[in-house]
């Protein structure tokens, strides 16, 4: 689905909204005519408008009676009163898109209490620098039109795939907490530079980019990473000795417990909201 044309509106006119925003414009996905924010606060629209040249709206109502497709990009704990609000002017023909982590899909159906199309979006923090890792879940009223509009915003910013609702626990346990892993992973392998004798600036650019690369590596080549780790191993070799460090401290075993958890508690914290 072409967005060209499409009026845009996001309820929330903080980090996210900013970022997806950024994307849109950049990617000249639609006109910055279409595009409004509303939000509390004055001077985040304004700065929005500034920088971007989006609309500011005054309120959430008025947004959503003018939007085709709705962004919600407010606090989860926000996102009802705002589903509440809104439900009188909502009309089937939108799209009500949440970026809040833990609401659900019948939870927003069920509250707006008619025939609109839901979506449902996992981001992470990398969207603000245009390397995102997104998942969308479609509502019962959404389907392919919606699935491709809401992707293309999403792909603005970084990687997007769809799933089913109920694995969106566990994307939030891989790629929403997992920059937070690879922080500590990039700070341990800088230190690690720094005590073979590299200077800590030096350590930190070239952990960076090596990670930055190898991740690269996996999305471009569209090898197994397996693959990619056999072809720079040479019998006997430096990063051979290096891999056996890595098994000997659990490092997968880690990794894999560290998403387990987070994806736990996502699905413990989904039941709270
Ligand atoms: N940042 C991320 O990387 C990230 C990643 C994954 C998911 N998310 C989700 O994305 C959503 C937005 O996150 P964010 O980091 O962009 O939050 P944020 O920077 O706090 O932005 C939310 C904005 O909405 C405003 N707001 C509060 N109540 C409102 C209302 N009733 N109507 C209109 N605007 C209202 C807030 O104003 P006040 O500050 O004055 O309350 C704030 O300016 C959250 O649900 C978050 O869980 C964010």
């Amino acid at each position: 689905m072409s967005l060209q044309g499409k009026k845009i509106g996001f309820i929330g006119a903080g980090a996210m909204a900013e970022a997806l925003l950024t994307g849109i414009v950049k990617a000249g996905l639609t006109q910055p005519e279409n595009l409004c924010a509303s939000d509390v606060s004055q001077e985040r629209l304004a700065h929005l408008t500034d920088k971007l040249g989006v609309r500011k709206v005054e309120s959430n109502n008025q947004l959503s009676t003018e939007s085709e497709i709705i962004i919600l990009a407010v606090k989860p704990q926000v996102v009802s009163g705002v589903l509440e609000d809104i439900r009188q002017v909502v009309k089937p023909g939108q799209v009500v898109v949440s970026i809040a982590a833990g609401i659900t899909i019948s939870t927003m159906e069920a509250i707006l209490g008619q025939p609109v199309a839901v979506v449902r979006v996992m981001p992470n923090t990398p969207c603000l620098v245009g390397a995102g890792a997104s998942a969308l879940a479609l509502g019962t009223h959404a389907g392919f039109a919606e699935e491709s509009a809401v992707s293309a915003i999403l792909g603005a910013v970084g990687k997007v795939v769809t799933i089913k609702e109920n694995l969106l626990d566990s994307v939030t346990g891989l790629s929403g907490s997992g920059p937070a892993y690879m922080y500590v992973i990039l700070e341990a392998f800088a230190d690690a530079g720094v005590k073979v004798g590299l200077p800590r600036d030096v350590a930190l650019t070239l952990a960076a980019q090596t990670m930055l690369g190898a991740a690269k590596m996996v999305l471009e080549t569209g090898e197994h990473p397996g693959k990619l780790k056999d072809m720079v191993t040479t019998p006997g070799g430096t990063t051979i000795n290096g891999l056996y460090a890595l098994e000997k401290g659990n490092l997968r075993y880690t990794l894999m417990k560290a998403v387990k958890k987070a994806a736990e508690r996502s699905a413990e914290m989904s039941k709270q909201v």
